[in-house]
């Protein structure tokens, strides 16, 4: 049983990057953090941290994309603490190549995990959180889920889905008034273990699309969102681009494609040598920062100025709706006759 006044956090994908980075947060607020992901050993490692952090940590090796043991991983955590504060879906896999390449059983995969995880997440917790009458679900989803790139389609499909999923739950609990509150997260490109763990049909290595910024800055979203209820939180340039895709998906088309270089900046020089986390976990014990590039921004200035203050972030979505409009109006449309 958690200490009373001790803050229960359940964090899918909890052993690596952005998930492992959230649970130290927590923990150094002194909260019980139950860490779930399918590695044991990373999961070990991510317990130790919360603990010398200063927070209670509960191990629940689990695969996201098993409805079973998500309703398990939700029981037990109530059961081990006696209620559930906050539930961050955060777990994903993620397979990089052209769709023309990209076998069956891995867009399966990848759709299992990342969409169909997150879901699973929502129905296991929901109940508990709605006979509680409060609690706080925070999905991780990405700006690829509101303009998808490609050489990674499956993935910007599942994170469609899952903006889709927080947008109708958000509705669904505000007229219930549940209690139930409901952020989304759009980070841009985080320097993780998530580019070393992904599965390759490109014959290189995949590479995060610059800029790339630190898990930590994602993990200070989460747990603000936590205490400071937000609709979603973007992270870095993911803001931006979600503005261009909303101001012009052709003229986005072209910037991205300019020289091919939406492809090029996906791709490490460097062999695939058949890495895949889609279907076993990474057998290491894990680990905050990938070191994928050789320089990571350490916060998000969108974020921090704009991003996490409503009335900011409508304004900026309003002046990118009346340019939209001025374009609008002065386009002149081909038409159907
Ligand atoms: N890195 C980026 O550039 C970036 C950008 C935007 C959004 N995001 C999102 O941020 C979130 C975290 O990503 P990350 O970059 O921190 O990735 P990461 O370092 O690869 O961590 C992924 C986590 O998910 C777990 N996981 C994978 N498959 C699972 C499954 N079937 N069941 C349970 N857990 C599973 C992994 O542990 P096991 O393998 O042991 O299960 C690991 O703990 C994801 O939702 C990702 O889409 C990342």
């Amino acid at each position: 049983m958690g200490t009373t006044g001790q803050r229960v956090v359940v964090i899918t994908g909890a052993s690596s990057g952005i998930g492992r980075e959230t649970a130290r947060q927590f923990a150094a607020q002194g909260a019980a953090v139950v860490l779930a992901a399918r590695g044991k050993p990373a999961l070990q490692a991510t317990a130790e941290e919360v603990t010398r952090a200063g927070g209670t940590a509960l191990v629940m090796p689990t695969d996201v994309a098993v409805w079973p043991q998500v309703q398990h991983l939700a029981q037990a955590a109530r059961e081990r603490f006696g209620r559930i504060d906050v539930w961050v879906n955060n777990a994903a896999v993620s397979g990089y190549g052209e769709l023309n390449t990209l076998p069956v059983e891995a867009i399966d995969r990848i759709l299992d995990v990342d969409l169909r995880g997150q879901v699973y997440g929502v129905k296991a917790v929901l109940p508990i959180l709605r006979e509680q009458g409060h609690g706080t679900i925070i999905g991780v989803s990405s700006g690829l889920g509101v303009r998808a790139v490609p050489l990674m389609i499956p993935y910007c499909i599942a994170k469609s889905g899952v903006n889709a999923l927080y947008e109708g739950l958000r509705l669904e609990e505000r007229h219930a008034k549940s209690g139930v509150r409901v952020t989304t997260i759009l980070p841009a490109s985080i320097d993780t273990p998530f580019y070393d763990s992904a599965a390759s049909w490109m014959g290189v290595r995949p590479a995060p699309i610059p800029p790339v910024y630190r898990p930590r800055a994602v993990a200070e979203a989460i747990v603000f969102a936590a205490d400071h209820p937000r609709r979603d939180i973007y992270i870095g340039a993911a803001a931006q681009l979600a503005m261009l895709q909303r101001l012009s998906p052709a003229l986005t088309d072209r910037l991205l494609a300019v020289g091919g270089q939406v492809f090029g900046r996906q791709q490490r020089n460097e062999p695939d040598r058949g890495q895949s986390n889609l279907t076993e976990p990474t057998p290491s014990s894990g680990a905050v920062d990938g070191g994928v590039v050789r320089f990571a921004l350490p916060r998000s200035r969108w974020t921090r100025l704009v991003g996490s203050h409503p009335a900011l972030a409508r304004s900026a979505a309003i002046a990118s709706a009346g340019t939209l409009g001025w374009r609008l109006a002065h386009r002149r449309p081909a038409r159907l006759r």
